[in-house]
């Protein structure tokens, strides 16, 4: 059945001209067949260099959108349309516009979990692997950084910069607690503990090292640790055991899972190549604006 269905979606992309990119968080089947899997800035750089006519984005919506702000001449399809980022809803365009009255020297740093519109409100767009970069680059010693509050508050102790926090979370990020990882210390003493910086700066604080999806992966195969402990979604275990099989890794906390994550599978990837969709698209004044922040971005990770 699953053979049949790889068969299906390898005939479709070539009859298509399409690429399937997907997240690090994706289900093992689907970063199975994807034709490149990475981090947020990783499949950003991708989708703006890519030369297939169709890009099968598998991740959640804002992954798209940015493919389709990337990319205009090319078609982005989302196999899943429920797929949606909690953290991206905690913040409006309009909201935003709200804050900024307040802060008129600041500069908007905007972490790509967040919509098109809200990006179209920002200065410039950043990833969990280069945020501090970013933040840096800015000229502005006043930030206005959003959604994410725990992203925000790791640059911060980063930068000379003053840093004002949004009050978004990722929700599977957030669960993680200071005491998972001083249990498992003592459960594991020797295993470097690498987390996310999506979680919490207590959760933060005590790790050995944090980092982005890709960064962890690179960790993983620089380190000669036996064993390795990763607070992150748990999706990233496909590619940390593919990648060093050698090598134990083991969730900080079974609670690692986002279920948005979880919603693209092989039936819907062959669906949306059959039927052409679900279509991603930004409107033209929203693009421009939201471009501009991504583009900038992308210029300093040239
Ligand atoms: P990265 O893969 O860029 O680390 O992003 C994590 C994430 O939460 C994406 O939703
Ligand atoms: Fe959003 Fe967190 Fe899920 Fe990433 S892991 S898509 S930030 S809820």
């Amino acid at each position: 059945m699953k053979s049949k269905l790889i068969k299906k979606i390898n005939r479709l992309k070539k009859e298509k001209n399409a690429v399937i990119l997907a997240h690090n968080y994706q289900i093992e089947e689907v970063q199975a067949i994807a034709d490149y899997t990475g981090d947020s800035l990783g499949l950003s750089q991708k989708a703006a260099d890519i030369e297939e006519d169709i890009i099968v984005f598998c991740g959640v919506d804002f992954m798209a959108e940015s493919a389709a702000i990337l990319a205009p001449n090319k078609t982005v399809l989302l196999p899943e349309i429920n797929a949606g980022c909690p953290m991206a809803e905690m913040i409006t365009a309009e909201k935003l516009r709200e804050k900024k009255k307040e802060y008129p020297d600041a500069a908007v740093v905007c972490y790509v979990n967040s919509s098109a519109a809200v990006k179209a409100e920002s200065d410039i767009c950043c990833t969990s692997s280069n945020a501090v970069e970013v933040v840096k680059a800015v000229s502005n010693k006043q930030i206005l950084f959003v959604p994410d509050q725990n992203l925000g508050h790791y640059v911060s102790q980063q930068t000379d910069k003053e840093i004002i926090l949004w009050d978004g979370y990722c929700i599977t990020h957030h669960r993680m607690l200071p005491e998972y990882i001083t249990e498992v210390r003592e459960a594991h003493p020797k295993a470097p503990i690498i987390v996310h910086p999506e979680c919490r700066p207590e959760v933060v604080e005590l790790a050995d090292f944090v980092g982005s999806t890709g960064q962890i992966t690179k960790y993983a195969q620089e380190s000669n640790a036996e064993t390795i402990i990763v607070g992150t979604e748990m999706g990233i275990l496909y590619k940390l055991r593919l990648q060093n099989p050698d090598q134990n890794f083991y969730l900080l906390n079974q609670g690692l899972i986002c279920q948005n994550m979880k919603l693209t599978s092989l039936e819907n990837i062959a669906e949306a190549l059959e039927k052409m969709q679900y279509r991603i698209e930004v409107d033209n004044q929203t693009r421009i604006k939201a471009q501009e922040a991504l583009d900038k971005m992308l210029e300093i990770n040239g």
